[in-house]
């Protein structure tokens, strides 16, 4: 029998700014719940990617004055490196630049054309750039866009239009008959409202710019950025010309994004299905955002917090642990430092990292480190393996279902339950027995258990099921594991266990200190005059001035201020430190052409190297910029 299969998607980003762990949330989601379906055996496909195109990309791009080619270039690779600090495993990441795509978009247009559901018009009507929204003037709220209730731009221009509203009342159908198309149920029921409410014809190109995939049979028109990219669902697929691939995974079983991107992906993208006949996706859920103290993120509240900086300061399982946990799936929840470092303390370092060193320290203890034989048990000792038993199915039940904070909850049920059997049947009396045998099986039902809680976590804790199977010295290979092992009693006596370190440090409250995203605004720091001194040619010209790539940015621990730089200079790769924690986040500057000072003597600032210094303006107000030169110049140039 062939593999169940499963296809997941995340939205694709727009790089026209720089990830939060907002949209570290849906990716984080997405790659627990692929990789659970790979451990439950499944065939999956996990795909993810950019959404380079559009009036705002072009816009971000020229108020930096470079192409928007390279503007996204940069912006996508702090992406990949994101997503591999935190150990997302997907298969396949799709940038709506690349002519693979292209050559999609455009035969999905050209396809819908010929069957005549494209025709030319012209738009008259409102646009929201930041969500690249056409709106009409009657859903407008107060003149401003409903979604995010910024001012919106008049358009008046030739369009090709693309007839939604013949589909509706198809799709109203589809939506009634397949009650799992559109998730969680208030979702649903939002949807159907919009399209009952009537179903305007979609402007689907534009002429007023040209940063987008041409429409292939019209002159100076590009493809709306939203047909454009929703179209990457199939690009991954090798649309059109894959078919075997297309037959493999089409349709896709969960498009995974926020709520307020619903619209797109259960109305416009059903409907450009529908004209190509093709079957519609099985769900499309809508997961809440991820709130903050001061409401939702952005830059302008200067609450934007950066993954990077969390995890050098957290850990990366800590943050996954987090959002996963925290937020029950669907609904909205709240972000706040204090309350990850709550959770990590309670759950991961007390519950799951203490377990963990006692049990294995009482191995060591009474066992020396080996897995004893179970014997007949007690009532007690069966209450805990009946619960371990059925666990693996019940998180795959709660998995398929997308609840994704209860399949935590029942694995935290099995540590929970661990540490009270340790309480209950105290080894240590147990220990003072003539005969060992209840404590042998108290001892391998507890290492049991945490041969089992590696195995289920590992999809949402990629590093920690790892070092939990590693302390448990377990031979087989943990990747290569799947829910069939999880049944209860693989565990082999015999095995030598390798305690070690405790898994889950508890972080120190005072660790906490400010909130990262006050970080950057407490900067005003007077600059003080000099005098000038004047420099002859020749002692300016002992300063060896070289452009350089970051490659990449960290922060320095015990160090608010510094930020530790990864460089290329071209002929050489150098670490250097820099004090532009306030000004910086690690993912602003990965990516970034720099200007450093080659020759100063090396330094050692917090114990960490610095080879170099780089350039800044200081403005008097105690604002700073990075001196920077586009990806013209290659890393290495010299700078005179
Ligand atoms: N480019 C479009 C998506 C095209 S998909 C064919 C887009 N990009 S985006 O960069 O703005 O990302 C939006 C997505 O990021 C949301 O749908 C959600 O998945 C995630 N989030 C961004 N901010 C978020 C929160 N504060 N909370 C939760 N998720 C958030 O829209």
């Amino acid at each position: 029998m062939s593999k169940e299969r499963f296809y997941i998607t995340t939205p694709i980003y727009y790089p026209s700014d720089h990830l939060h762990i907002g949209h570290a949330y849906t990716t984080v989601a997405a790659d627990a719940i692929a990789r659970w379906h790979k451990f439950a055996g499944r065939d999956v496909l996990f795909v993810t990617g950019s959404d380079e195109h559009g009036q705002k990309i072009q816009r971000a791009a020229k108020k930096e004055g470079v192409s928007a080619q390279a503007y996204v270039d940069r912006i996508v690779s702090t992406f990949k490196v994101l997503w591999d600090k935190m150990n997302i495993e997907y298969d396949d990441f799709i940038r709506t630049t690349e002519p693979r795509h292209e050559k999609a978009v455009q035969t999905v247009f050209q396809t819908i054309y010929d069957r005549g559901d494209i025709y030319k018009s012209a738009y008259r009507g409102w646009y929201c750039t930041p969500c690249e929204t056409f709106w009409t003037e009657n859903r407008l709220v107060d003149g401003n866009c409903p979604d995010c209730g910024r001012p919106v731009e008049l358009l008046e221009e030739e369009s090709y239009f693309f007839r939604l509203n013949k589909y509706a009342p198809r799709l109203l159908e589809h939506i009634e008959k397949h009650p799992d198309f559109i998730r969680p149920e208030a979702r649903r029921k939002e949807m159907v409202n919009f399209i009952q409410s009537g179903l305007e014809d979609l402007c689907v190109s534009r002429t007023s710019f040209d940063w987008g995939v041409p429409v292939p049979f019209a002159e100076n028109h590009v493809v709306y950025v939203w047909f454009d990219a929703l179209t990457n669902y199939l690009t991954a697929l090798g649309y059109p010309d894959d078919q075997k691939m297309q037959d493999r995974w089409w349709p896709a079983d969960l498009h995974l994004v926020g709520k307020e991107i619903m619209r797109f992906h259960t109305i416009i993208w059903p409907i450009i299905l529908m004209a190509l006949d093709l079957p519609l996706p099985k769900t499309v859920f809508g997961h809440g955002w991820l709130l903050f103290e001061s409401g939702k993120m952005s830059k302008s509240k200067g609450n934007v917090v950066d993954p990077l900086v969390l995890i050098d300061k957290y850990g990366v399982d800590p943050l996954r642990y987090f959002l996963l946990r925290e937020i029950s799936f669907g609904q909205d929840g709240n972000f706040s430092e204090r309350a990850l470092i709550e959770r990590t303390n309670a759950d991961l370092a007390n519950d799951l990292g203490n377990l963990l060193n006692r049990t294995l320290s009482m191995l060591n203890q009474y066992f020396k480190g080996v897995v004893p034989q179970p014997g007949e048990g007690t009532e007690k000792d069966q209450a805990f393996i009946d619960f371990a038993r059925g666990l693996g199915p019940a998180v795959d039940k709660r998995m398929r279902n997308l609840e994704l904070n209860e399949a935590l909850i029942a694995i935290w049920q099995l540590v929970g339950k661990a540490n009270k059997y340790i309480d209950d049947r105290a080894p240590w009396d147990l220990a003072k027995a003539e005969d060992k045998g209840e404590l042998k099986t108290v001892m391998y039902n507890l290492i049991e258990g945490l041969r089992l809680t590696a195995l289920l976590v590992k999809s949402f804790l990629p590093a920690t099921g790892g070092k939990i199977w590693a302390q448990l010295n377990l031979k087989e290979d943990l990747d290569a594991q799947t829910l069939a092992a999880a049944e209860w009693g693989r565990l082999l006596p015999g095995t030598k266990t390798r305690k070690g370190d405790p898994i889950f440090p508890r972080i120190e409250t005072k660790a906490e200190k400010r909130p990262l995203s006050k970080q950057r605004k407490e900067k005003k720091k007077p600059v003080k005059k000099r005098e000038g001194v004047l420099l002859n040619i020749e002692e300016f010209s002992k300063i060896e001035l070289a452009v350089a790539e970051i490659l990449q940015a960290e922060t320095v621990q015990g160090a608010d201020r510094l930020l530790k730089l990864q460089i290329d200079l071209g002929s050489e790769k150098r670490q250097i430190v820099a004090g532009i924690a306030q000004y910086y986040t690690p993912l602003e500057l990965i990516g970034r052409r720099i200007v450093v000072v080659k020759n100063l003597k090396p330094v050692k600032l917090r114990g960490e190297l610095s080879q170099g210094m780089l350039l800044a303006a200081s403005a008097p107000d105690g604002n700073l910029e990075l001196v920077t030169v586009s990806s013209a110049i290659p890393a290495g140039s010299k700078v005179k």
